[in-house]
């Protein structure tokens, strides 16, 4: 897991700037079928978003969208249609650009890994093969230098 950092930090820094279409990479439906399809990523979503919300490292980030349910169903509905869209399921993510997202929230890389710590364990508990894990981790990996804000 530590490897799969080291090498997603590094596409992080080579890929900065890239949008989320160019995150994507592909666009070939297959991770997007593997993984399910649109009901298995909303279970995911959910599950990951509990996990969020009772990791003491970082649900502090969360507070205001957690005290809002409206807010909290549409942030859901932003996380879905991202995973849907990068995995190639034929979703559109309709929210802000990561960079604009995370802008001034002073996320350092110790959050990001304990979040992406969160979605492995969701991953798991719902039995997602390695290489379509490994697959959705990496186009999430080149999205962390823009929302990593600190060291
Ligand atoms: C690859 C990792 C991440 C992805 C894909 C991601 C994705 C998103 C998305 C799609 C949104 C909604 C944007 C919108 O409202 O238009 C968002 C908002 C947000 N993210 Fe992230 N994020 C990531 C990492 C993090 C980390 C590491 C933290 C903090 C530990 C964080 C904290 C937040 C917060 C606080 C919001 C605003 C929620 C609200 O109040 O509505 N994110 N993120």
């Amino acid at each position: 897991m530590r490897k799969l950092f080291t090498t997603m930090a590094l596409m992080g820094l080579i890929t900065g700037a890239m949008t989320l279409t160019s995150y994507a990479g592909s666009n070939s439906p297959t991770v997007y079928k593997s993984l399910g399809g649109k009901k298995a990523i909303i279970a995911v979503v959910d599950d990951f978003v509990g996990r969020v919300a009772a990791d003491g490292r970082i649900n502090s980030f969360f507070e205001d969208a957690a005290s809002d349910p409206a807010r909290l169903a549409k942030f859901k509905k932003n996380l879905v249609d991202q995973i849907c869209e990068a995995t190639g399921g034929p979703c559109k993510y309709t929210g802000k650009d990561m960079k604009s997202a995370h802008a001034g929230l002073g996320i350092g890389s110790a959050d990001f890994n304990a979040l992406v710590e969160d979605l492995v364990a969701t991953l798991d508990k719902f039995h997602v093969k390695d290489q379509n894990k490994n697959a959705l981790l990496g186009t999430l990996g080149p999205m962390k230098s823009d929302i990593v804000e600190k060291p």
